[in-house]
């Protein structure tokens, strides 16, 4: 599948919009804790400690920003029927959570389409669809089908005080299967140790 990075993605008046709604979430939900890599909960905090994060799903962002990333999908998107948006969520992967770690693989759910876009960081963490990495920047973003594109991210220690947050907008429509591959998967997990950061 074809992945699409897109450099520098919104307006700083956009991104403020979006790291107030974010912060808004942060300060008024409540952190528990649920390693369940399936969970869906919209009301709190949810920290993992076995990835090294934290996640909030369905993060009320304005129509504006949805819309401007939904504009996308007519030239990301490479079948009939338009996916429709299912989640907003928020990630915040730190060594205060555990420690951060995503090796390669491809999602197990019917995720159509996911766009990965980096909200704000203090260090580099190297993103890998496939064989490709991407080093990635505050406000750049990625388009991929993560039932089809095996992704990762770089091996990588991070120091007491270093943060990547991510907001992943996630598509569901045609429900692609996943697609597993040994051939894929194997030349994705040779890429990713290449990228190491360590
Ligand atoms: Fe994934």
């Amino acid at each position: 599948m074809d992945t699409i990075f897109y450099k520098d993605f919104f307006s700083q008046e956009e991104i403020e919009q979006i790291k107030a709604v974010v912060q808004h979430e942060l300060e008024t939900r409540v952190l528990v804790n649920n390693e369940d890599f399936t969970f869906i909960d919209t009301n709190n905090i949810v920290e993992q400690n076995y990835l090294g994060r934290i996640v909030m799903q369905g993060v009320p962002l304005p129509k504006n920003i949805v819309d401007k990333v939904s504009g996308l999908l007519s030239e990301a998107w490479k079948f009939d029927v338009n996916p429709d948006l299912v989640g907003i969520t928020y990630n915040m992967w730190s060594n205060k959570y555990g420690e951060p770690e995503l090796v390669s693989h491809i999602d197990k759910n019917t995720l159509g389409l996911i766009f990965d876009y980096q909200l704000e960081s203090n260090t580099s963490w190297t993103l890998g669809v496939a064989e490709t990495p991407y080093p990635m920047n505050d406000n750049d973003m990625i388009c991929l089908y993560p039932t089809r594109d095996y992704h990762w991210r770089a091996p990588k220690k991070f120091k007491d005080g270093e943060y990547v947050s991510l907001l992943f907008f996630e598509y569901a429509g045609v429900g692609l299967s996943p697609d597993l591959d040994e051939d894929r998967s194997r030349l994705a997990i040779a890429a990713r140790e290449k990228a190491s950061q360590l």
